[in-house]
């Protein structure tokens, strides 16, 4: 008798779910992943291709993306060995999870936060420790540095600006939290260029255990490049990549971001932009009866209506995609919509205000 194929698995896969987005990918205005409205303009696309073909396609990328990791470095003005470039910060969670974790090792998450941060913990059979927000959403920071006392976490890690409430924790209380824990001190700063609150990046050479994790996907609009970054001590971050994939980086994503960095001044316009906008949906969204707006920290909105599948349906029907967030915990009846460009908020607005 053959054996069951599910037996001969990794058996943590009982406990996760194959990564989906609800409502698809595709909308004629899509507001579902907190991407950038702005595509990189064509004369700059142009740039990176000239001098992508001109790479030798039939040849390995370097092992790991030293052009990448220099770029960054040079622009955030820290050396070369404390920054790691990944395919997607979702690939260098990957890396720093397995780095990390394992059968018996413990990780202290926020709830909610980034659902990838369970998934990957899940699968490598650790145990998470959870650290409800409070009820307004705003992050619980006695309680998380309670608690990665009392359970002798191996590692925190914390979304800051948090996806998906959209609420931060200050530079000081972040500064806490890895000064007082001897936990890895993972944060993810995936939205940070939108957020009022400073960056813990200065603290990487005076914290041993902290870690920065950056991605290229929202401000700098590049999620179709898949660009990431780790940011921490060299000693940390030497240890933390040995689990890297090899050549996961390709070599337009190198060419791309060190395009884009040289040309920043489209990146803060962008962000500029999208606050303003932000500034303009609340002040429409505070107006509308029946809706409750949580205050944004990052390019994408939190609202709470009387009843999320209804509006998250009619907004389908026409033709806008917004994120459905109400599984979260503390989170029912919850949409999360990012930005978009001016008509498209308009829209958006106009539908709201039609239930
Ligand atoms: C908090 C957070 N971290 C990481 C990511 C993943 O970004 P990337 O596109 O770099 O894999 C996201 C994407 O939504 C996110 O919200």
């Amino acid at each position: 008798m053959k054996r069951d194929m599910k037996s001969l698995l990794n058996p943590a896969l009982q406990n996760i779910a194959t990564y989906k987005v609800e409502g698809g990918q595709y909308a004629e205005i899509k507001l579902n992943q907190n991407e950038s409205p702005f595509d990189v303009p064509m004369w700059l696309k142009e740039e990176i291709i000239e001098e992508f073909i001109k790479e030798s396609w039939n040849r390995y990328p370097d092992i790991l993306p030293y052009r990448g990791m220099k770029a960054y470095a040079e622009f955030l003005g820290i050396s070369p060995d404390s920054v790691m470039m990944s395919n997607g910060s979702n690939e260098m969670l990957y890396t720093i999870f397995l780095a990390s974790l394992g059968p018996g090792r413990k990780i202290l998450i926020p709830d909610p936060s980034f659902s990838l941060y369970e998934k990957i913990a899940l699968l490598l059979q650790s145990r998470i420790v959870r650290v409800p927000m409070l009820p307004d959403l705003e992050f619980d920071t006695e309680a998380i540095l309670r608690t990665a006392h009392d359970e002798e976490v191996d590692i925190i890690v914390i979304s800051t600006p948090n996806n998906p409430t959209s609420k931060s924790l200050s530079f000081e209380e972040v500064r806490l939290i890895a000064e007082s824990s001897d936990a890895i001190v993972l944060v993810d700063e995936a939205y940070i260029e939108f957020s009022r609150q400073r960056s813990i990046l200065e603290l990487i050479d005076t914290l041993p255990n902290l870690v920065v994790l950056r991605t290229m996907s929202k401000a700098l609009a590049l999620a179709g490049i898949r660009i990431g970054f780790a940011l921490s001590n060299p000693l940390l971050m030497a240890e933390l990549a040995k689990p890297k994939i090899p050549f996961a980086s390709s070599r337009l994503a190198e060419i791309t971001l060190t395009r884009v960095l040289a040309n920043y001044s489209l990146v803060t316009d962008a962000v500029s932009f999208i606050l303003h906008e932000r500034e303009k949906l609340s002040a429409a969204l505070s107006s509308i009866q029946g809706i409750q707006l949580m205050e944004s920290d990052t390019n994408f909105l939190i609202i709470r209506v009387s009843d999320a599948s209804a509006v998250f349906q009619h907004l389908c029907n026409e033709g806008i995609l917004v994120r459905n967030v109400s599984g979260y915990h503390l989170m029912e009846n919850c949409l999360r919509f990012n930005v978009g460009l001016v008509e498209e908020n308009q829209r958006l607005i106009e539908k709201l205000c039609a239930l």
